[in-house]
């Protein structure tokens, strides 16, 4: 089995890892020319955004040539997923693949302009997490199979909620109104977990570009804190408890 995960604060590198097999980074793969993964089953785990997949894991779809009788994928997610089951089905369908599984998993909700992560982690025993991801893995293990059934109504909703949403939150020059105070001791950690190469440290400081993925693995892994948005709902930071800030470096340098 190899699965294809997309992480910024190690919730979808954790569950990747509990699911098995071979785990490849998509921001590693996109920097390949060719992308061919073969496999008795292939997944890719990505965190839920704006009710659909990161960009890049979009552009992941359509770039990579997978050949497997067996493709699923899973969904981390924090508050509510919406129509995420049929962007996957779409997703899977432009690249000539068949959905075979699609899940979701609540965790911790990252999403700093909405919660406070303080917040998110003392609540987290009510998702039961574990739980969840032992039926991920056991429906996986059986090759459990289901139907996303895709209306007129839901394709409607996907664009009126892509419109109404994705100018506002997905918008790849986000990064540029991300701001850097003092305590930045410019060690670099903010470009090594950067996804998308969107983030150059230097003499003059933090630069960002104009291509973000908007997962915020900068300010989540910032070692001093030091990265914010123009608001955030709380005073926190938040990676998975069990995945290292070294643990990101690699997934994503
Ligand atoms: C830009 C952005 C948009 C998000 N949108 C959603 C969403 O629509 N629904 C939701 O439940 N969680 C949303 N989240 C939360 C993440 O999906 C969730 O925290 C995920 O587990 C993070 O995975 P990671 O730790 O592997 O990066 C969003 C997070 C970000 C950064």
């Amino acid at each position: 089995m190899t699965i294809c995960y997309f992480t910024a604060s190690g919730n979808c590198l954790y569950v990747a890892g509990r699911i098995g097999g071979t785990l490849l980074s998509i921001p590693q793969l996109m920097r390949q020319e060719d992308i061919i993964i073969e496999d008795d089953a292939v997944g890719v785990v990505c965190p839920c955004y704006n009710a659909e997949m990161p960009m890049m894991v979009r552009d992941f779809m359509r770039k990579a040539r997978i050949k497997t009788n067996y493709f699923f994928f899973i969904y981390t997610y924090g508050a509510g997923f919406g129509e995420a089951y049929a962007h996957a089905k779409l997703a899977a369908e432009e690249a000539g693949l068949t959905l075979s599984y699609v899940n979701a998993i609540q965790m911790v909700d990252n999403f700093l302009p909405y919660f406070d992560m303080q917040e998110q982690i003392d609540t987290l025993p009510k998702k039961n997490v574990e739980r969840q991801i032992e039926t991920v893995c056991a429906d996986i293990a059986c090759r459990k199979t289901v139907n996303v059934r895709i209306t007129a109504i839901t394709r409607e909703q996907m664009a009126m909620y892509h419109k109404r949403l994705a100018d506002v939150w997905l918008k790849k020059d986000t990064a540029l109104s991300y701001t850097v105070n003092d305590d930045c001791i410019r060690c670099g950690i903010c470009a090594r977990v950067c996804p998308a190469n969107n983030i150059t440290v230097n003499e003059d400081g933090v630069l960002f570009s104009d291509h973000c993925e908007v997962c915020y693995a900068c300010l989540h892994n910032c070692p001093q804190h030091a990265i914010h948005l123009p608001k955030e709902a709380g005073t926190k930071q938040f990676r998975n408890e069990h995945v290292t800030l070294a643990d990101i470096v690699k997934s994503n340098e």
